[in-house]
């Protein structure tokens, strides 16, 4: 284990107290990416430190679950709704503009880490389609011209509270 750091010390804190054993795996990475956004290479062996595991096998579990990053999430993240009422009203095209403009593809992030593009399901609020969520706030009622004008807003720096008011 390389030497203890304040990044460390936090993370041996976070996962104190579960019990060196494989069972408390799932737990410890949940605790660790709700806390962080994501499961770092340090905290794969902080982990594994913990559980009394190897580094590999933390990073072979974190890999396993879709649920996991081992990447910082971008600063903000837009969700795309792939539901029907979204898609019947040029969802697919509002995708496309969108990840042509980011220059990302869906589950990508702009290389300055500034935007994520991930997919969405729908949260039962279709009255507002087609939407898609930044930062979790509906900006529902988009066109393929809107989301164009909103990601060069957000690929360029706007503040993610700001945009497709
Ligand atoms: S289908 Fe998009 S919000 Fe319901």
């Amino acid at each position: 284990m390389p030497l203890e750091t304040e990044a460390t010390a936090e993370l041996r804190a976070l996962i104190s107290g579960l019990k060196a054993d494989d069972a408390d795996m799932l737990e410890a990475l949940h605790r660790v990416q709700h806390h962080y956004g994501y499961v770092s290479a340090e905290a794969m062996h902080v982990i594994a430190d913990q559980l009394r595991v190897t580094p590999a096998h933390v990073y072979g579990v974190t890999t396993y679950y879709s649920d996991f990053r081992t990447t910082p999430p971008a600063s903000c993240t837009v969700a795309w709704c792939s539901g029907p009422a979204c898609r019947l009203r040029n969802g697919i095209g509002i995708r496309d503009a969108m990840m042509a403009t980011l220059d990302v593809p869906m589950g990508g992030q702009t290389t300055d880490g500034r935007v994520g593009l991930m997919v969405g399901q729908c949260n039962g609020s279709c009255e507002q389609a087609p939407q898609i969520w930044v930062d979790e706030r509906v900006v529902g009622h988009l066109t393929a011209a809107k989301a164009v004008m909103l990601a060069r807003a957000l690929r360029d720096g706007a503040a993610p509270e700001t945009v497709g008011q």
